[in-house]
């Protein structure tokens, strides 16, 4: 007999595809009534989760004996660690599978934004390369220091391609790390001592609105900032003014704070670079996560530790 579980959203396609030939799933999006559907899953063990709605205490008591949340992503700031613990909820998430399409993201993001490739391409296909001429001169990544904010697993594999481009590395984190990069215990310092500053914190209270003014000021006119993070580590409408204002160079952002909606002032600005969060979007490795999510429901259900607890 299939275990049963509860589907929250409908999240990768191939993943959800396996979650109900594997189990018994009940379609929480589906259901017309979720009060009612809730309660008829009442006795159901494990909650398999997608995307970024909320997965708070409240949904854990419709689910009484709810043991396992497995989520499909490594950032967990949507779901409530806090409840979760104080029902002896185990929290699973995806990490190390993306480190390396984040970074290539990231990386994206920090040549496009200093480069200006894709506005260069807008400019050819507008047609104003024969009639307004050259496109004007943009900044080298060779030489100039990136601040990494939350040097972890994707900000290690950043550094690493980083260095390739000829950058140096600082990074702030609350723990040094035993890395050859240098440490600025405080992120004011980092900003100062930085061109671009690029944040891969995980989200949630204790790091909202990290990135604020006072970091800003400290990166100054002549810095970028570039966030895979999410979008709640940065002031976003001070980021927006900054931008605006040019009291900051310019920023790539795959991350923003009310995704899919993005304030449509950052449209019209052409000192910013726009993604719809597709740092980890690849057939492979969206795979590879839908594939550890699965496994760590299998895992519990057969009475064994899983392969990714969330830990803290
Ligand atoms: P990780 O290995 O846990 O690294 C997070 C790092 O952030 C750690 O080094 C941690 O060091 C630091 N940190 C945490 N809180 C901090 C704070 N308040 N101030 C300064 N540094 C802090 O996590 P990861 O696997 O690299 O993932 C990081 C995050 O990237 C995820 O949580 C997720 O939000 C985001 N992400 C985004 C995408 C995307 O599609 N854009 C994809 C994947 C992940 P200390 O504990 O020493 O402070
Ligand atoms: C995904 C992410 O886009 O892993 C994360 O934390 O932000 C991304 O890999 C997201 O989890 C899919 O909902």
């Amino acid at each position: 007999m299939k275990h049963e579980i509860v589907v929250t959203a409908q999240g990768h396609k191939g993943t959800l595809e396996r979650l109900l030939q594997e189990f018994s799933a009940i379609k929480l999006w589906e259901a017309a009534d979720r009060a009612a559907a809730l309660k008829a899953a009442a006795h159901i063990r494990a909650l398999a989760h997608f995307g970024h709605t909320h997965v708070d205490g409240k949904l854990m008591d419709a689910l009484p004996k709810l043991e396992i949340i497995s989520n499909f992503g490594v950032g967990v700031d949507q779901i409530d660690l806090a409840a979760a613990k104080k029902r002896n909820i185990i929290v699973t998430n995806t990490p190390d599978v993306l480190n390396d399409c984040v970074a290539d993201c990231a990386l994206s993001l920090i040549l496009n934004t200093l480069r200006k490739f894709p506005q260069a391409q807008e400019y050819l296909r507008a047609g104003y390369w024969p009639t307004r001429g050259v496109y004007p001169l943009t900044t080298s990544l060779g030489g100039k220091t990136l601040g990494i904010l939350g040097l972890g697993r994707i900000g290690e594999a950043i550094a690493r391609r980083a260095l390739g481009f000829g950058m140096k590395i600082r990074y702030h984190n609350r723990n040094k790390k035993d890395v050859p990069y240098a440490y600025d215990a405080d992120l004011v310092a980092l900003a100062k001592n930085s061109d671009v500053l690029l944040i891969v914190t995980p989200g949630g209270t204790a790091t909202a609105k990290l990135v604020n003014a006072k970091v800003l000021d400290a990166l100054g006119p002549r810095g970028y900032v570039v966030n895979v993070a999410r979008g709640s580590v940065v002031d976003e409408q001070v980021l927006l003014r900054y931008l605006q204002e040019k009291k900051i160079a310019g920023a790539g952002l795959d991350v923003f704070e009310k995704e899919p909606h993005v304030p449509t002032e950052f449209y019209a600005l052409d000192n910013a670079v726009l993604y719809p969060h597709v740092a980890s979007a690849t057939v492979e490795t969206r795979k590879a996560m839908g594939d550890l999510q699965v496994e760590n429901l299998h895992l519990h259900f057969a009475g064994k530790a899983v392969k990714t607890p969330v830990q803290g």
